[in-house]
């Protein structure tokens, strides 16, 4: 596990559904926001093909890829529906009293 790395002030990110990306010590790194208004910090290559999963739809806690229609679940990484059948990593996501969004890269192999 790495050292918690900033990555904006939480009043920066999209305040509506979705996700965007973060380059974290090289590392593409989704962080999105769910339908509770939660947010959550996960590998943003899709394991079925290297595309970005911050280009697709967050509906709940969920993450659709948009090529092909895979969903994870953005609290365990785990896919929920087919043709994805290997997890993505998930990150430790923090809020500090002074509004920095922090994430700790919780799977720091390279992808
Ligand atoms: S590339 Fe994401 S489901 Fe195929």
């Amino acid at each position: 596990m790495s050292e918690p790395i900033r990555v904006c002030a939480v009043d920066e990110l999209p305040t509506t559904v979705g996700a965007v990306v973060a380059d974290l010590d090289g590392r593409r790194v989704a962080i999105a926001r769910d339908s509770e208004g939660s947010l959550h910090a996960f590998d943003d290559t899709c394991s079925h093909a290297n595309v970005s999963l911050a280009e697709g739809e967050v509906e709940g806690q969920l993450i659709e890829c948009w090529l092909h229609g895979s969903q994870f679940d953005m609290t365990t990484g785990e896919p929920v529906q087919l043709p994805a059948t290997v997890p993505i990593a998930v990150h430790t996501l923090t809020v500090d009293e002074d509004g920095s969004v922090l994430v700790t890269l919780n799977d720091t192999t390279r992808v």
